[in-house]
């Protein structure tokens, strides 16, 4: 009887590793621990023994069971990981091959540009504040001191919404919303979102950026925004390139200035980024009037102040040779690649 199991296992052992897929498993399942197999047969004449035999017999009957089961699950293992690599055609794997680096995104050039004079401006004492892109007449023009006639407020220059509010014409409305939080002294900057009404060309954009400046103390002088403007030019551009102001007319500062930078492609011979002029205009400037001031209820005659606006898009042109400003919003996806070693 004992013979005759070990044969039957050894017969089990020979047909199960013969198995190859999940149905030959199956069947040989079937086949040895079935209904219909030789064990079960063996179980069914348990009662033909006399008590005392029964216990002994069943023990060898059920190791033998033990035995193939093991042996069924061991291969059906074995039978799924081959299914596995031929599924993967993983044999054809290299495990020594470096892995693909999953690809990252960069930043956008304005944005690059940005956080570079923000941290230019940051390195020499200012803080950034923050406006809301949806303002209002007060703030985008009242506060700034422009005549209820003055043209930017037109239709054509400035987007309106229906609720009264309108989309900033400029940054300087951050001046407005720091003098009515804060008491001098104030030292700020203010990167952010312009809109205007201009058609889009190689130099206007209806959406663009500001940076607009802001220092209020006792004995500020104009030869402070000077000196400002040239440590930044010399920090973002380098140390060759020069600076200077030109007589301007804003609403909101008096005197008012346009700044200039010597133009940082040619060195200030003349190009044909400059126009010849060796020049390059970076935005208005100028001392805060005293009539500000008053509006917003500083002692404009214990304060002075200067302000000034820069446009990020000229700069971040400058800086990387874009020559039309439409490629910035285009965000072309061959143009931002570029960019992407520019992690910052
Ligand atoms: N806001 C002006 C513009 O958009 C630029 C400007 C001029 C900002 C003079 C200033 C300033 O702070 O003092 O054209």
């Amino acid at each position: 009887m004992q013979e005759q199991l070990k044969e039957l296992v050894k017969q089990a052992e020979t047909d199960i590793q013969a198995c190859v897929t999940a149905n030959d498993l199956m069947n040989a399942k079937a086949q040895y621990l079935g209904k219909k197999s030789v064990l079960n047969g063996l179980f069914a004449r348990m009662k033909e023994l006399s008590p005392e035999e029964r216990p002994a017999f069943g023990n060898m009957i059920n190791q033998s069971r033990t035995q193939i089961e093991a042996l069924l699950e061991i291969r059906s293992k074995q039978v799924k990981e081959q299914a596995w690599m031929n599924n993967s055609n993983a044999s054809s794997y290299d495990l020594s091959m470096p892995g693909i680096e999953s690809s990252r995104g960069g930043f956008h050039p304005l944005t690059i540009v940005r956080r570079e004079i923000d941290e230019v401006f940051l390195s020499m004492g200012f803080e950034i504040a923050e406006g809301p892109d949806i303002d209002d007449d007060f703030h985008n023009f009242d506060a700034l001191n422009t005549p209820a006639d003055h043209p930017s407020r037109n239709l054509a220059d400035t987007f309106y919404l229906e609720n009264g509010g309108l989309l900033r014409t400029q940054t300087s409305t951050v001046q407005i919303r720091t003098m009515e939080r804060y008491a001098p002294p104030i030292r700020i900057i203010s990167p952010g979102r312009c809109y205007r009404n201009d058609k889009p060309d190689p130099s206007h954009s209806p959406v663009f950026h500001q940076v607009e400046a802001l220092v209020v103390d006792k004995g500020i002088s104009l030869g402070d925004l000077t000196d400002t403007l040239q440590q930044f030019a010399s920090i973002m551009f380098g140390k060759k390139v020069g600076s200077r102001i030109r007589p301007h007319f804003f609403p909101f500062t008096e005197p008012s200035a346009e700044m200039d930078i010597s133009c940082v492609v040619c060195g200030g011979s003349g190009c044909r980024v400059c126009k010849n002029s060796g020049w390059l205009e970076m935005g208005g400037a100028g001392m805060v009037d005293p009539n500000v001031f008053d509006i917003l209820g500083i002692d404009s005659e214990l304060y002075t102040g200067f302000a000034f606006g820069l446009g990020i898009e000229r700069i971040a042109m400058l800086k990387y040779n874009i020559p039309d400003m439409r490629i910035l919003f285009e965000n072309d996806l061959k143009m931002l690649r570029q960019f992407k070693g520019e992690l910052r």
